[in-house]
């Protein structure tokens, strides 16, 4: 197990598997983005041998992410070679849902354990809104492909805009009664690309709760109130399924962090909010051994930034959301 210099041990790989997108949500990116060339990303047989190393320094997470993982091609060959990779234990993902009608079966038969899918309003026209491009029931039909298909339990994730989506909460809270999903409420955290509308126009998890518990009754906290991952959960009463609140702005939880991120060109990156990085891909063209690569990747891990530094007004600008994986 590798671990950084506040001894946190760091064994949860993010890769992102390409910074395309077939979306355009307000608060990822602009509309008028522009996506690196695949040559300039990280080819399969590279993200494989990066995913043998990281399985040896003792990762054993992976979730695979975007820009929207399922537009890269081969993304089901990619799920079946990282999941039978000695030392993996759980391959996830984190998607948009729009191909999962499609592909649901397929990755899971490859090999994907579960997967995360982004849903911040069930009204169709919100939901344009916010994505720009996307149909609400693409989406639907993708969770209940995911369901189908045994990627569970489902995971749903909402990041709550203001202006856009802040009332909606309450029908997404609903979904929870009767399935046996988690319903989880995202603090929308700055980046490049959509900084004015990341920053003016967030809402507190604690404003959304309240807004739940207006509508739906008093929630039960659960685990005792402890963080499961990075979200605090609660129930509904005679809920099927749970809440959850990711409160990244209001209340880090950086203390806790095992993550670090691989971006699809080939970037490791330790900290979604800092600029902080080290170029993989670099030295993997100019031909580095694995020895040379194990090196790098330690030293990034041991200079893993403490946190965030979002209460004192820093914020990474150097990538967008998509182009570091979320
Ligand atoms: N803040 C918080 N979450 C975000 N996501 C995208 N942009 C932001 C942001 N600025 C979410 C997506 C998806 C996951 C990859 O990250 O909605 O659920
Ligand atoms: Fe695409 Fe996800 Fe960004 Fe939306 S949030 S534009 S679905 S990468």
């Amino acid at each position: 197990m590798a671990y950084d210099r506040f001894a946190r041990p760091i064994h949860y790989l993010r890769i992102s598997l390409t910074d395309h997108c077939n979306l355009r949500c307000i608060y990822c990116m602009p509309e008028n983005m522009t996506f690196r060339p695949s040559a300039e990303l990280l080819q399969d047989e590279e993200i494989f041998r990066l995913t043998r190393l990281f399985a040896k320094l003792g990762f054993d997470k992976i979730r695979l992410t975007g820009g929207e993982p399922t537009v890269r091609a081969n993304v089901v060959e990619i799920v079946r070679q990282i999941a039978s990779t000695p030392g993996i234990r759980s391959v996830t993902m984190t998607t948009n849902g729009i191909l999962l009608k499609r592909l649901a079966r397929p990755l899971a038969e490859a090999g994907l354990q579960r997967v995360n899918i982004s849903l911040d309003t069930l009204n169709p026209i919100k939901f344009k809104r916010l994505t720009r491009w996307g149909d609400v029931e693409d989406v639907w039909e993708g969770i209940l492909a995911a369901e189908e298909a045994g990627l569970t339990p489902i995971k749903i994730n909402a990041v709550v805009v203001r202006g856009y989506n802040e009332e909606d909460v309450v029908d997404l809270a609903r979904l929870s009664l009767n399935h046996p999903w988690q319903i989880r409420f995202i603090e929308m955290m700055p980046f490049g690309g959509a900084t004015d509308l990341q920053i003016g126009q967030m809402v507190t998890s604690e404003e959304v709760r309240k807004r739940i518990e207006a509508a739906l009754g008093t929630l039960e906290p659960l685990l005792d109130g402890q963080l499961d991952g990075e979200a605090r959960l609660y129930r509904l009463p005679n809920a099927a399924g749970d809440l959850g609140f990711i409160s990244s702005v209001s209340a880090p939880f950086c203390a806790a962090c095992t993550r670090a991120r691989l971006t699809a060109d080939g970037v490791l990156r330790m900290c979604l909010l800092r600029e902080y990085e080290i170029n993989l891909l670099k030295p993997l063209r100019q031909g580095a051994s694995d020895e040379d690569l194990r090196q790098l990747i330690l030293n990034a891990i041991w200079n893993k930034p403490w946190g965030h530094g979002l209460a004192e007004g820093e914020i990474a600008r150097n990538r967008t959301m998509s182009q570091i994986g979320g």
